[in-house]
């Protein structure tokens, strides 16, 4: 079975990139990404394709070259869907905000809307796609309202996680490890739907790295690899704390640790904490799947990850604080970065606005640069904790257009986003522009300890 024509409900993180790049290597295949809001469909169809709405390095050229030829973004779901062959669900699955499993489970809402509206408006069969992470067995839920509520459509339904990482979105995407899809292999349907899949990755993936697997085996892969990286983040961060106390440091101890070839040099990175819209949300998910088995073990084995990674954002606002003399009441605090990583204008769950949300509570002025990430993004992220009123974020915190800004007459400066700008600043302007001491704190081990107390700076990293 050949596919013709691919639907992609979600045009964000996931949805665009997957299908800019699906859309330069398939060419014989149209690709529609949809989505219910307007004003970001409008920004994947600016005619200066640097406006999309995404930040990832090297996209806009992909987006460029196939946009308006095989790749096409529009808001009219329905006509999408009833035009395609293969429809990928890319929504959002947030953490549940209320009722039961709330602050545990996936919210499920936006997935469920999908299903019943590809039930109302296919007329011919369709292979359904999860590319959003979901709970083990949701295809299960899936399948139950299209069958029940379809007119008659055959579906078949695949699983096929999405392990990109924001920032190397594209790299990631063109030389994939591996790409996962799950489905019902034992059956004749079935195994045709996983190999009409398969025949879209193989256009520029050595088939050898697409596996093929049942669909909860897939969906509990994705949770397990994101559980995984998020457990070595918050291993190496409990033995930064460490680190602190007995003079190691936490960049030694991971290179040494590291380059044993069974643990591996990736994610030891030591930091102010994980953040991005995946990692908790997955865990807590995990957690609470473990928890509904009875698991309660394996449940407390992972909520630990969490419970490390919060104490790690509070810890580092703690250290400010007690640093400047147990007060930053009024004083100006630098934020340098606010994207939960560089290279994206993500900042879902960065560590930098539970740092903020802190130090604002101990009644700082908070001065904030990010060279990715719009000023109302940043009211929105702290509005949304919902910790004072709108007035008083929008009255305590300042947002600046440049880094240096940030130093203007501050008390302290603090690093929450590794962008590779903030290593060439004019660190000595940053110093004589600042108020004396000059603290620094560095939440990222991004910068030389040597030079900028060389400069003069009284300077704390996490994990030395
Ligand atoms: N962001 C990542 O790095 C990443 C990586 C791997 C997997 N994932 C998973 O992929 C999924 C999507 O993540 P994302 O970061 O792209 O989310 P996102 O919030 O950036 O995008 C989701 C989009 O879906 C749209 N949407 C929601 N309901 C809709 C509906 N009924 N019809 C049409 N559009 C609808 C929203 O308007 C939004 O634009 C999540 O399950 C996430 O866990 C994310």
């Amino acid at each position: 079975m050949k596919i013709k024509n691919i639907c992609c409900i979600g045009a964000g993180y996931v949805g665009g990139p997957t299908m800019a790049v699906i859309a330069q290597k398939c060419p014989e295949i149209n690709v529609t990404v949809v989505d219910i809001n307007e004003s970001r469909i409008a920004a994947w169809n600016d005619d200066d394709v640097n406006n999309i709405p995404i930040y990832e390095p090297g996209l806009s050229n992909i987006v460029g070259e196939a946009r308006g030829r095989n790749l096409f973004f529009s808001t009219d779901v329905d006509a999408a869907i009833d035009q395609a062959d293969m429809i990928f669900i890319s929504v959002n699955t947030p953490t549940k905000t209320y009722g039961i499993g709330k602050g545990m489970a996936a919210d499920l809402k936006f997935i469920e809307l999908c299903a019943r509206q590809i039930a109302r408006v296919a007329t011919t069969d369709k292979i359904v796609v999860e590319k959003s992470t979901l709970p083990v067995r949701t295809a299960e839920a899936l399948r139950n309202i299209l069958d029940n509520t379809g007119n008659g459509v055959k579906y078949q339904i695949l699983s096929n996680p999405e392990f990109l990482a924001e920032g190397t979105a594209v790299d990631d995407l063109m030389d994939p490890d591996r790409v996962l899809i799950g489905g019902d292999i034992d059956t004749a349907e079935g195994a045709e739907a996983v190999e009409a899949l398969v025949d879209v990755y193989a256009h520029w993936i050595d088939r050898d790295r697409i596996l093929t697997t049942n669909v909860w085996s897939s969906e509990l892969s994705k949770l397990t690899a994101n559980a995984f990286l998020a457990q070595r983040v918050s291993s190496i961060n409990s033995l930064s704390e460490l680190c602190e106390k007995t003079g190691a440091d936490v960049n030694e101890v991971a290179k040494a640790v590291g380059m044993d070839r069974r643990i591996g040099s990736k994610f030891l990175q030591s930091s102010v904490g994980f953040g991005g819209s995946c990692f908790q949300k997955d865990i807590l998910n995990l957690v609470y799947i473990a928890k509904s088995y009875g698991l309660n073990e394996v449940a407390d084995y992972w909520e630990q990850v969490i419970i490390m990674n919060d104490h790690q954002k509070r810890r580092f606002a703690a250290n400010i604080v007690k640093t400047l003399f147990n007060t930053v009441s009024g004083k100006k605090i630098g934020i340098l970065g606010w994207a939960f990583k560089k290279d994206t204008n993500d900042t879902r769950e960065s560590a930098a606005i539970y740092v903020v949300d802190y130090l604002l509570n101990e009644q700082a002025e908070v001065v904030v640069y990010d060279p990715k990430v719009k000023p109302e993004q940043i009211y929105a992220d702290l509005d949304y904790l919902n910790t004072r009123p709108e007035a008083e974020n929008r009255a305590s915190v300042t947002i600046v257009d440049n880094s240096h800004e940030v130093a203007e007459k501050a008390h302290a400066v603090a690093v929450l986003t590794e962008w590779d700008e903030f290593i060439e600043l004019d660190w000595s302007k940053v110093y004589d522009d600042m108020l004396k001491p000059a603290f620094l704190f560095d939440g990222r081990r991004l910068l030389n300890r040597a030079e900028k107390e060389q400069i003069g700076f009284e300077f704390y990293a996490i994990g030395s």
